[in-house]
């Protein structure tokens, strides 16, 4: 079945759906998602969208919030995006007050702000309270809020249709493929306009705060398609994740006072980030919290984690700011935080790299910044990049909302121009035959076998600290791991809900693009943000301040080339918290 529609927005996560919000204003907009919209992985964030509102702190502007973007990115984040960024999360965020979301308060009634890591005033001196927040659940309200406007604006939805297949004609994109998972079938979206919202991978991980279906499809179908990837190696890891489970404790918490504690009881913090402390960006908090434990300071009988505690806090104020943290505590953890400390330890988060893209959101194929015409890419998928190699928290939600907002103005004043260019004479073919493939495989290998191997290898050899050991170790394990995928068994052959044939296409995506994250990791023999190498711990700007691109061709062979990073005001500097 073909369907034809102006725009084909792939993904009703936050940048999906607010891109969707401006491109149905003059165009006929539809929605494929994996999921029900409302519980794409946005409606996980916590703590915040950052912008320079200064409700709390009326000393706070928006060139610190710039400044603290760049120096959070270890200096690899595009400076013009960053202002972008910056300049338009104001306005972005009253935006989001009008239609509804319901943010927590100050006592004089203003949207409330706090603390978030490596935000400060006065580039550096102190902390800043400029994440706006609805208690924990901010990420929740505004994907609910985006989701009512989306209906409200007429906006088409098709709940349960998993992306397979991008169609690429030189370099002009007329759609996607889409397996319909409630009832089986390949379906083609027509569309004069495509654009990538399909979130992050955190999934290739063993602890990971990502929701099952975070396999970074999207990414996949750019690199089947023959278009590149943007700075993979760079893998953000929270540091509050519920010890052995992964799931998100806002940084919120730590953002309301709360305390990193290791098993001797010391804030270890005082001696990696004195000004911060653990309001320090993420990367160091990671990295600071995996020192402690590899040096024998962990807590518990394996000394394998640390403590956060939240307990000074007071019942009441949690149980006003931050009462996810405690159910989730409760839930799934067993502790209560209110009485004892949380035990934690860093999770896979966040994907920094992605579909490479112009600050319009426009998805580029090579170093020159050419266009593939027709497609586009916002939100975690997507590298614009204003993480650069290390994302501040609640840039995220900021990062969706006001990129997702400025990609569906882009579609919108493209869609004038572009046209339904007709389709190839069997659109399909491709991925009828890949599906195929796969649905009759009846090899001896099991698909949850590959994929928990996958998962704890990647955590174990391209984690938080890396080394070019460890990483050719990961090169030749993911070389086995695709050999084994080619030996797969699918036990379900019916049509209706084939999770079997889902799973195994979303290992076949991650198996290939880990391959991107691990040779761009041995590639990149420095250390900058999230990508901390052992055997070369400097940041080295005359070599690698640039951003990397991989392509993948359909042998497995990798190509790398590169793209400068964009400066303006601010040269690098040395990082210090
Ligand atoms: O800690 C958090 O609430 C996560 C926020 C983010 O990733 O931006």
């Amino acid at each position: 079945m073909t369907h034809i529609h102006d725009v084909v927005i792939i993904g009703a996560g936050l940048a999906g759906m607010r891109a969707a919000l401006e491109a149905s204003k003059v165009a006929d907009v539809a929605v494929i998602t994996k999921l029900y919209p409302s519980r794409s992985h946005s409606g996980a964030a916590q703590g915040g969208i950052a912008a320079t509102l200064k409700n709390v702190d009326s000393d706070d502007c928006i060139e610190f919030h710039m400044f603290d973007t760049v120096k959070g990115s270890d200096y690899l984040g595009d400076q013009d995006a960053i202002e972008n960024l910056c300049n338009e999360a104001p306005e972005v965020i009253y935006e989001t007050e009008h239609m509804g979301v319901p943010y927590s308060r100050t006592p004089e009634g203003k949207i409330a702000q706090r603390k978030f890591g490596g935000h400060s005033l006065h580039h550096g001196k102190v902390a800043a309270n400029r994440a706006c927040y609805a208690a924990d659940y901010t990420g929740h309200v505004l994907l609910h809020t985006f989701f009512e406007q989306c209906i409200k604006q007429r906006v088409r939805f098709y709940s349960e249709f998993q992306a397979v297949g991008l169609i690429v004609v030189d370099n002009r994109c007329l759609g996607i493929v889409a397996w319909d998972i409630q009832k089986g079938g390949l379906h083609v979206f027509h569309a004069k306009a495509t654009m990538f919202a399909t979130g992050g991978y955190g999934r290739v991980f063993k602890i990971t705060s990502n929701a099952h279906a975070s396999t970074g499809d999207g990414l996949a179908l750019c690199l089947r398609a023959g278009l590149p990837l943007e700075d993979m190696e760079f893998v953000q890891f929270h540091p509050t994740g519920l010890y052995k489970q992964g799931i998100l404790l806002s940084e919120g918490a730590r953002g309301e006072g709360a305390y990193l504690l290791n098993g001797l009881n010391e804030r270890f913090m005082e001696r990696y980030a004195p000004t911060l402390m653990e309001l320090a960006p993420r990367d160091m908090v990671s990295r600071s919290i995996q020192t402690e434990i590899l040096e024998g300071r962990g807590a518990g009988p394996k000394k394998d984690h640390v403590w956060l505690d939240i307990r000074h806090i007071g019942e009441k104020r949690i149980a006003a700011v931050i009462p996810q943290i405690r159910s989730l505590c409760l839930n799934f953890g067993g502790v209560d935080p209110i009485k004892q400390p949380i035990p934690i330890q860093t999770t896979a988060h966040y994907s920094m790299g992605g579909i490479p893209v112009t600050c319009d959101g426009r998805v580029i194929y090579d170093e020159k910044n050419s266009l593939v015409e027709g497609l586009y890419a916002a939100g975690e998928c997507a590298c614009v990049s204003v993480h650069g190699a290390n994302r501040l928290g609640t840039n995220s939600l900021l990062d969706a909302t006001a990129n997702g907002r400025r990609t569906g103005r882009t579609i919108a004043n493209d869609i004038g121009k572009l046209k339904l260019n007709a389709l190839p004479e069997n659109p399909m073919e491709d991925t009828q035959e890949r599906i195929g493939r796969v649905a009759g495989s009846t090899g001896r290998e099991k698909v949850i076998h590959i994929r928990h191997d996958l998962r704890d290898s990647m955590e174990e050899n391209c984690g938080v600290f890396r080394s070019g050991e460890r990483l050719q170790k990961q090169k030749q394990i993911l070389k086995d791991l695709l050999e084994r995928y080619r030996q797969i068994k699918i036990d379900d052959q019916s049509k209706v809900f084939n999770t079997d044939i889902m799973e195994a296409l979303e290992l076949g995506y991650m198996l290939e693009f880990s391959e991107l994250i691990v040779e761009g990791a041995l590639r990149r023999t420095e250390s900058r943000g999230a990508h901390s190498r052992t055997d070369f711990p400097k940041r080295d700007d005359v070599n690698w301040l640039n951003h990397t691109l991989a392509w993948r061709d359909a042998s497995g062979q990798i190509r790398f080339g590169s793209k400068p990073v964009v400066i303006k005001n601010y040269q690098p500097m040395e990082r210090k918290y």
